[in-house]
């Protein structure tokens, strides 16, 4: 069975990591790449209306447990229907995060839930990328430039500065403990630069 490639772009919010999880698919479909473009929370029927309970509303609505739950449910419905899928199609497989998002986010809402997200990924996801571009940004400006889009999908960004330093600080954390996957990628730079240095990993480790 052929077997894909699972690439993940991980950052806080506004870091230009979707910007740069499109760049990299339009560069590697332009070299005749087979390529599915994803997101998360999201990425298949079930999961984008889970990410509507999730994205809005009150930054209380759901206790952190509860979030760990319905990230992990749309994960679910999102690798089964189309990561997997796509993978065993020999596909290139690009998500705008991942299960590395609730590692960081619902780990730093509360540190001791890290141990409860790492048992649930084993026993419902139990798939890690095979790269993960870090878009690693200063909090205050990835902030400024979040809430400026002004999505109406800001729930997140609405738990304030002190939430995304502690994001920021938890995905560097992630990073430097899983080496072998993780590219950091530094997210103050033009977006043409950003964009050039993601697709040289890429290409490097796809040959
Ligand atoms: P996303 O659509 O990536 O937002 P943005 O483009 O603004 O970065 O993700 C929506 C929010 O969901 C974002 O604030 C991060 C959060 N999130 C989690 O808290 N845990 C998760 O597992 C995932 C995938 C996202």
């Amino acid at each position: 069975m052929p077997t894909g490639l699972f690439l993940t772009f991980e950052g806080i919010d506004g870091s230009g990591k979707s910007t740069q999880a499109r760049r990299l698919a339009e560069g590697l479909r332009a070299l005749g790449h087979d390529v599915v473009l994803t997101r998360e929370p999201g990425g298949s029927d079930g999961a984008e209306e889970i990410r509507t309970l999730l994205v809005s509303g009150d930054p209380s609505r759901w206790s952190p447990e509860t979030e760990i739950l319905l990230f992990t449910a749309a994960r679910r419905d999102h690798l089964e229907k189309v990561i997997e899928p796509a993978l065993n199609d020999g596909k290139i497989v690009i998500s705008d995060r991942f299960a590395d998002s609730t590692r960081v986010y619902q780990g730093a809402a509360r540190g001791d839930l890290v141990t409860k997200v790492d048992a649930l990924h084993d026993l419902m996801i139990g798939r890690e990328p095979d790269m993960t571009f870090l878009i690693d940004m200063d909090p205050s400006a990835a902030l400024a430039r979040g809430l400026a889009r002004n999505s109406g999908e800001d729930r997140f960004e609405d738990f304030g500065l002190d939430f995304q330093e502690r994001l920021h600080a938890g995905f560097l954390m992630l990073a430097e403990a899983h080496p072998d996957r993780f590219h950091v990628i530094d997210g103050d730079q033009d977006e043409t630069t950003i964009a050039d240095q993601v697709a040289a990993l890429a290409a490097a480790r796809i040959g």
